[in-house]
């Protein structure tokens, strides 16, 4: 079969190097001609655990001779990206942008698939297949078929995630293009089908679940950070303790339920805000939704509530070590990370900020020192605040802390630590959803 994959991101990427492995011909297009370079020359653009392996002996093709790609391939997938506005509206201009090239382009002699991966929000595959008539005189339906498939992959998984998916969406109008969208994972997903992975079905519910999806993940996190926020003004609770116990009712999960900073990433923040403003466009008060997002901001306020209690007036002249800038672990991705706000707040405070993460090396938009190392980052210190969960940061013993911080006083926005460890240990030790005597 052969492949084009439009915008080659971490989705993008990430599928098209899986596909090349399973024998498909693949060639990708991006509009970053620095990404096509990386790719050519067989070096990962961004941090992906696991994909290297793929990256060093691919086949696949890179262009940005888009006319080529088009023409040549039986099925285009569209994973360019779907930011948001300043209004909190989702950006479909690339989306777009990738539908006119591709109808100005497709191919009159066969009927090729276009498969849109990206993330858009209710009603955006119906103004795709417009513009795909539009700019290339042909008909949907007969001439070229249309599927909006949207992805489910984790940044930091996205290899496991890709091949194994809990589940694969399918939204289409005729019956040929079901089945080629079908014919299309089962050449490369390891686990197709198992029985209950696929949901086809229309165009409008296709995209409805990928929101429905996030938003759900994204209410649980805030839900339990409201819950630790409770559980911080009552000594002796722990949210870490009830997470996990609420978490073995089958009917809950225990999934998503780690508070902390709360979400960053690409994607939730992004998809939470565009569905509050499809709610509103269609005249619906998304109060629940409004909700999660408010409770996930506070969450970044966390550390700097408790340097401002903790130091007062003094807090222009301490010291802060921040241990992690990437949304979450096992990635180098900056984007809407919870640590990137909680630094530029400190810097605004004027405080001396240290920061150190395994991978991220520098963040535009960031005056702070990057460290080489978490020894650098705690070196008189007067408190560090674990800003994500690296694995590297859980084995900082508190003799660490004390031997290197001018006061060690520990802000664990991850819950990393035991906290009875910690304090009694000579910490002083503050978490997330955890009550102190
Ligand atoms: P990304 O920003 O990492 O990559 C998008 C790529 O598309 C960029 O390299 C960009 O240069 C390229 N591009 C933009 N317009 C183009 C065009 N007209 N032609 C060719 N290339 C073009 O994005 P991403 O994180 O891979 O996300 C892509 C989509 O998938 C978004 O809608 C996102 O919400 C969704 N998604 C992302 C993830 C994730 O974990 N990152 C998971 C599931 C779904
Ligand atoms: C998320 C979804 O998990 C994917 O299924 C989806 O495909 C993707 O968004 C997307 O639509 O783009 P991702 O953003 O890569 O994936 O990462 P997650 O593991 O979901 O974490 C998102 C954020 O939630 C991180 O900042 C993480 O620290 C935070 N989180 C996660 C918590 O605060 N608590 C938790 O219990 C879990």
């Amino acid at each position: 079969m052969k492949v084009a994959v439009i915008g080659l991101g971490y989705v993008g990427l990430t599928t098209a190097l899986l596909m090349d492995k399973a024998g498909y011909e693949v060639t990708g297009c991006d509009i970053s001609q620095e990404r096509l370079d990386s790719i050519w020359m067989h070096k990962m653009p961004f941090h992906e655990p696991g994909l290297d392996e793929y990256m060093q002996d691919h086949d696949m093709f890179v262009s940005n001779d888009i006319e080529m790609t088009i023409k040549n391939a039986d099925v285009i997938l569209v994973t360019v990206g779907t930011p948001s506005n300043n209004d909190g509206s989702i950006n479909l201009q690339y989306v777009f942008d990738a539908m006119k090239e591709i109808g100005r382009h497709l191919d009159s002699q066969k009927v090729q698939l276009v498969m849109l991966k990206s993330t858009c929000v209710p009603r955006t595959s119906e103004a795709c297949i417009i513009l795909l008539e539009q700019y290339s005189g042909l008909n949907h339906g007969h001439h070229f078929g249309f599927v909006m498939s949207p992805e489910f992959l984790r940044e930091g998984s996205a290899v496991e995630d890709t091949l194994h998916p809990d589940k694969v969406v399918i939204g289409f109008k005729y019956d040929f293009e079901g089945e080629l969208a079908m014919d299309f994972y089962a050449g490369f997903l390891s686990n197709w089908g198992l029985p209950d992975i696929l949901a086809m079905t229309n165009y409008i519910n296709a995209e409805f679940i990928k929101y429905t999806n996030n938003a759900f993940l994204a209410t649980k996190i805030s839900f339990i950070n409201e819950i630790a926020t409770i559980c911080e003004q009552n000594p002796g609770a722990d949210v870490t303790t009830i997470a996990r116990a609420i978490g073995m009712d089958k009917r809950i999960g225990p999934h998503f339920l780690n508070a902390g900073l709360g979400y960053g990433g690409s994607c939730f923040p992004k998809d939470v805000s565009a569905l509050i403003n499809v709610a509103e466009n269609a005249e619906v008060e998304p109060a629940i939704l409004k909700e999660v997002h408010a409770t996930n901001i506070s969450q970044r306020h966390w550390p700097i509530e408790k340097i401002r209690e903790r130091f007062g007036e003094g807090m222009h002249d301490i010291k802060v070590a921040v241990l992690g800038m990437a949304f979450k672990p096992n990635t180098d991705d900056v984007r809407d990370s919870p640590a990137y706000d909680i630094v530029d707040i400190l810097e605004q405070y004027d405080v001396i900020v240290n920061i150190y993460d395994p991978i991220v090396k520098h963040c535009e938009g960031l005056d702070s020192k990057f460290c080489e190392s978490v020894d650098e980052a705690l070196t008189g210190a007067d408190c560090v605040i674990i800003a994500t969960e690296w694995d590297e940061f859980k084995t900082i013993t508190p003799e660490t802390f004390i031997k290197l911080m001018k006061r060690p006083i520990v802000l664990d926005g991850r819950r990393i630590y035991n906290p009875m460890k910690m304090i009694k240990a000579g910490i002083e030790y503050y978490g997330i959803g955890f009550g102190r005597y």
